[in-house]
């Protein structure tokens, strides 16, 4: 079975931040006081015990430290973490290892430790250069903190960093935004993620949206801050990621290409190949103090099973947000079925110009791309939601 299996990863979960931004709908929790480090990473790995086995002899190949804030976390705690798990599964030799870190939760003595304890690639949480549009969006740092944390990663010797930048700000202008991208690409980070803020609901923005640019303006800003981006080298390998060759981030990459991963964390997510044609969800409890309390018993597991048709739209939401798309050869490997399912649900994308029409290939062509949602409305199950 093994040789059968997908690839494997890890993500682990760190739920709290400096306080909550009006915008974000990840599990992620105002620090009251002293984070309760200790017993959290006691959690995480008992959890990763009660997992582990689902690894069923594959190396891990990528570790992702996500939040909330796992800057916040002392390094020690993040180097009992990463020893905690490298007894309990085997990393490839070459394994990536992302941390996530805030402007303002870290400097470069905390980053030096953070890559003595084996982290090998920062993923850095800048969202935008200028003051108005940080302050508008709730951050504790500003844009000089931006780019000293930048310095900081290099100085103390990352040579694979991310930047994330949003735009569609709050008062966001063509001008104010493809200027956060020269800044971020004058910075000469390895990778970018450049993500359309998006109002999710449950947020504060989304109970009071603030003004934000009209969709003409989000479009111009996409087209040439896309062109800003390819001529200063940086190959967009999915819709919100951008990287300089041979720095793609093999984390997410895997998520794409409907890999394998184990999920440790309060609320953290992991997706597993469990027979041919099934694979099984495990989601963990949201909240962090129950977390501590049930990880690694059955209580702090929430677990579904996902086959047939819902499972191909699955491996189709992934897939086809890679402009390079994914070999038709993975969609039966992965999913258990033949293409041949969704072949005329294929027929129409490409009819409609938004797929390739290749036989080995899954992908969207670039006018596919941007209007992702409705080319993936096209594998619902459901025929209503099929446009004619
Ligand atoms: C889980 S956050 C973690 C990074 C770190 N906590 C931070 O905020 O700097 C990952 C990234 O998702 C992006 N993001 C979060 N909420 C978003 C939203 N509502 N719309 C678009 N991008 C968002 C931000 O760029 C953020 O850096
Ligand atoms: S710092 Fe990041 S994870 Fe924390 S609240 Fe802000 S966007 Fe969310």
């Amino acid at each position: 079975m093994t040789d059968s299996l997908p690839p494997l990863s890890l993500y682990v979960h760190l739920p709290w931040c400096v306080r909550k931004c009006p915008y974000c709908d990840f599990n992620s929790y105002r620090a009251e006081s002293e984070l309760p480090e200790s017993a959290y990473v006691d959690a995480l790995l008992r959890d990763l015990d009660a997992e582990r086995d689902a690894a069923n002899g594959r190396k891990v190949q990528s570790i992702y430290v996500g939040g909330g804030t796992p800057s916040l976390f002392s390094t020690d705690a993040v180097a009992r973490l990463l020893d905690g798990i490298r007894a309990r599964v085997e990393l490839a030799p070459d394994a990536e290892i992302t941390l996530e870190a805030n402007p303002g939760a870290a400097d470069a003595a905390r980053y030096a430790a953070f890559r003595e304890a084996g982290v090998n690639r920062l993923s850095i949480g800048v969202q935008s250069f200028r003051d108005a549009q940080l302050a508008a969006l709730g951050r504790v740092h500003d844009g000089r903190g931006a780019s000293a944390a930048i310095g900081a990663a290099r100085s103390a010797g990352f040579t694979h960093i991310n930047l994330d930048l949003m735009y569609g700000l709050p008062g966001d202008s063509l001008e104010g935004a493809t200027s956060d991208l020269r800044r971020a690409i004058a910075l000469e980070p390895t990778h970018i993620s450049w993500y359309q803020l998006t109002l999710e609901p449950g947020t504060a923005f989304h109970r009071r949206p603030p003004a934000l640019p009209d969709d003409d303006t989000v479009l111009e800003i996409e087209a040439a801050g896309r062109d800003l981006l390819a001529s200063a080298g940086y190959e967009r390998y999915e819709v919100s990621a951008y990287a300089k060759p041979g720095r793609r981030c093999r984390h997410n990459l895997n998520y794409w290409r409907f890999g394998d991963y184990l999920g440790i964390g309060a609320g953290a997510h992991g997706k597993l190949t469990r027979a041919h044609g099934e694979i099984e969800r495990r989601a963990k409890t949201r909240n962090p103090r129950t977390y501590i309390e049930l990880a690694g018993t059955p209580a702090a597991v929430r677990i579904e099973r996902v086959a047939g048709a819902d499972l191909a739209l699955e491996f189709m939401m992934n897939a086809l947000r890679l402009p390079q798309g994914v070999p038709v050869s993975s969609f039966e490997a992965r999913t258990g079925q033949s293409i041949a399912s969704i072949r005329d649900r294929i027929d129409e994308a490409v009819s409609r110009g938004w797929m390739v029409d290749e036989p080995d290939r899954l992908a969207t062509t670039p006018r596919g791309l941007e209007p992702l949602n409705e080319v993936l409305a096209l594998f619902v199950p459901e025929p209503v939601a099929r446009r004619a």
